[in-house]
């Protein structure tokens, strides 16, 4: 199989034009990401790994249930899973494909509309790295979302990251910020509107 991505978490391969294979990544992986982003501190990285694999084991558990959910079975790539950890999804192209593209704002309102459906069940994303955890489906055309390592059902800490704008600190705006500063700030304001705490009250847990 083809290997198309990598996460963190997941090495992802193409079993076919349509479908994903994601298989996690090996410990020495693990650790060697962390040492890249957090140096060479062996405590802290023992640290950091165990806290990761706590958080992602929780959030993967969570996802394997959402799957379950017909309503959001097509917004996470129909996702079936062949062990604890591990699934095969929907082939999506990413929405980084899509940034010097005339459609991406619509795409972006979409992604949007995605995390509101899964607020609606009682669950959000916390990091919105949009760019490269989220993509068109090759099946369904439609935005779905990704990465399941990223989930918490706390609508209090999804909340505080509303009201602090966590996402203007992650990877996908930071991006954003240097190579397309104009779009930059037009997904801010689309976030702005969509991401606030009037919305979080009105989706979350709607239709539990
Ligand atoms: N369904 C998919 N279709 C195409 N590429 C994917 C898909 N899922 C993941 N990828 C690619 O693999 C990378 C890692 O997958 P992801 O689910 O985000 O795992 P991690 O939790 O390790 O970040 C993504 O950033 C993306 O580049
Ligand atoms: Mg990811």
């Amino acid at each position: 199989m083809n290997k198309i991505g990598e996460g963190y978490y997941y090495t992802v391969y193409e079993m076919s034009p349509t479908r994903v294979m994601k298989k996690e990544t090996s410990y020495e992986s693990k650790l060697a990401k962390l040492q890249s982003w957090y140096g060479n501190d062996s405590r802290l990285l023992e640290e950091k790994i165990s806290h990761l694999e706590e958080s992602s084991k929780k959030s993967i558990a969570l996802s394997k249930r959402l799957a379950e959910t017909p309503e959001l079975k097509a917004v996470l790539g129909n996702p079936m899973f062949v062990n604890d950890s591990e699934y095969e999804q929907d082939k999506a192209t990413l929405l980084e494909s899509f940034l010097d593209q005339e459609n991406f704002l619509p795409l972006l309102h979409e992604y949007i509309q995605a995390n509101f459906l899964l607020w609606a069940f009682g669950y959000g994303d916390v990091v919105h790295n949009f760019t490269f955890n989220a993509g068109v489906s090759v099946v369904t055309n439609k935005v779905i979302l990704l990465d399941f390592n990223e989930l918490t059902q706390d609508k209090e800490s999804i909340a505080k990251d509303i009201e602090t704008q966590k996402w203007t600190n992650q990877a996908s705006m930071l991006g954003l910020k240097r190579k397309y500063p104009d779009l930059y700030s037009q997904v801010e304001a689309l976030f702005g509107s969509g991401f606030n705490i009037d919305n979080v009250d009105k989706y979350w847990a709607s239709r539990c």
